[in-house]
């Protein structure tokens, strides 16, 4: 049997040999493979995806296909995702093992179990507190989540996901990200004075036990640095020049982008909107820069104009890290019966992980 190739032989790959080799090890593994690609991946990734969408799209995706080999151009969690709602003789791969989110880095186990003991001295947090994770966070949050009563949720879903949970409790303790989580609440009418930031590296978060009384949200204080790179000036800007344009923003972004756009969704509500308008109009679009040149680039013929909201180039570094030598080096492992870059949850916390993820599932739209 062959050895396992190492990525060295792959480094030096121009982009042409690669792609030719992707092309090939695909055909060779046939239905085996099921390749899905996040929006923002770069082009010379994307164009292989057998399948492409945003984080919700994606994990159903996953979750229905029937292939053995799951290859994910996209981030760790995503693939994480993957492992968990598939079959456990499916295999789920991860390109680059480099590939993170540095907003999933902001929150991590022990500091929102710590979190929780501290809430615990003002309040029953099993009581009275859903805990509410962003699906971009490490599959011991989601865990987190299924054990206390709590869901995963997505930028597509995060209205629905926080209306289930203020059913079950009367707070919310969202992370990591505090755009997402104040974007949402303050479109469901919570006062921006009942949503408060949990400082991490605070004792009690930063927080008197009067200001956690008085809280519809909790909100950890995470972010995407590519989403607040967006400011409300670059809007104004571009209104003076273009009074006419339309301004559509991820709901990573700050709260002052958001409350100044027209539109605000996910990847895939992004894209289905700019599809869906009339020709001749223009956009300013607050997300990462593969997915907007991808967009500015498709829409051109339709006589769509499609800009960048920042002026300084806003890519996702991590995402970017998926590239076709990468996925050439996995697929032609898989060719030859070895796995490379497996991403594979152990078993419980995949369980209750699992449970957390079922909630969002069954409340999407
Ligand atoms: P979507 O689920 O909207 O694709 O967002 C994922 C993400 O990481 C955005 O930064
Ligand atoms: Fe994470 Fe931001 Fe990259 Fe999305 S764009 S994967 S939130 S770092």
């Amino acid at each position: 049997m062959s050895s396992v190739k190492p990525i060295q032989d792959y480094a030096q790959l121009s982009d042409a040999e690669a792609e030719a080799r992707i092309v090939a090890a695909k055909e060779k593994l046939g239905e085996r493979l099921v390749i899905l690609g996040h929006h923002y991946q770069r082009e010379e990734v994307f164009r292989h995806a057998d399948f492409s969408g945003d984080s919700l799209k994606l994990s159903r995706e996953a979750a229905n296909s029937k292939a053995e080999y799951i290859v994910f151009c996209g981030v760790h969690f995503m693939a994480e995702v993957a492992d968990i709602l598939s079959r456990d003789d499916q295999i789920a791969i991860l390109p680059d093992m480099g590939a993170g989110c540095s907003m999933a880095d902001m929150a991590n186990l022990a500091n929102v179990e710590r979190a929780w003991r501290e809430l615990s001295e003002v309040l029953d947090p099993d009581e009275s507190i859903t805990p509410v994770t962003y699906i971009n966070s490490a599959a011991d949050l989601k865990a987190f989540c299924g054990r206390h009563g709590g869901i995963v949720c997505t930028s597509t879903n995060a209205r629905h996901v926080l209306q289930w949970s203020f059913g079950q409790r009367e707070k919310v303790l969202f992370f990591p990200d505090q755009h997402l989580g104040r974007n949402t609440g303050y479109n469901m009418g919570i006062p921006l004075e009942q949503m408060v930031v949990w400082d991490f590296d605070q004792p009690l978060g930063g927080l008197t036990p009067e200001q956690i009384k008085n809280a519809k949200m909790i909100l950890w204080k995470g972010f995407c640095s590519v989403h607040q790179m967006f400011k409300p000036e670059h809007i104004d800007a571009f209104k003076a020049k273009y009074p006419e344009a339309k301004i559509i923003s991820h709901p990573e972004s700050p709260f002052e982008v958001c409350q100044k756009s027209d539109y605000v969704g996910s990847t895939e509500y992004i894209i289905n909107t700019i599809r869906d308008a009339e020709p001749g109009t223009r956009w300013l679009v607050a997300t990462e820069l593969n997915l907007v040149n991808r967009l500015a680039e498709q829409f051109r013929g339709e006589d769509k104009m499609v800009h960048f909201m920042s002026p300084t180039v806003c890519m996702c570094s991590t995402m970017f890290r998926i590239d076709p030598q990468h996925l050439a080096w996995v697929l032609e492992n898989l060719v030859e019966g070895h796995v490379v870059n497996r991403i594979k949850v152990a078993p419980e916390e995949a369980a209750q992980a699992k449970l957390a993820l079922e909630r969002m599932l069954q409340v999407s739209p």
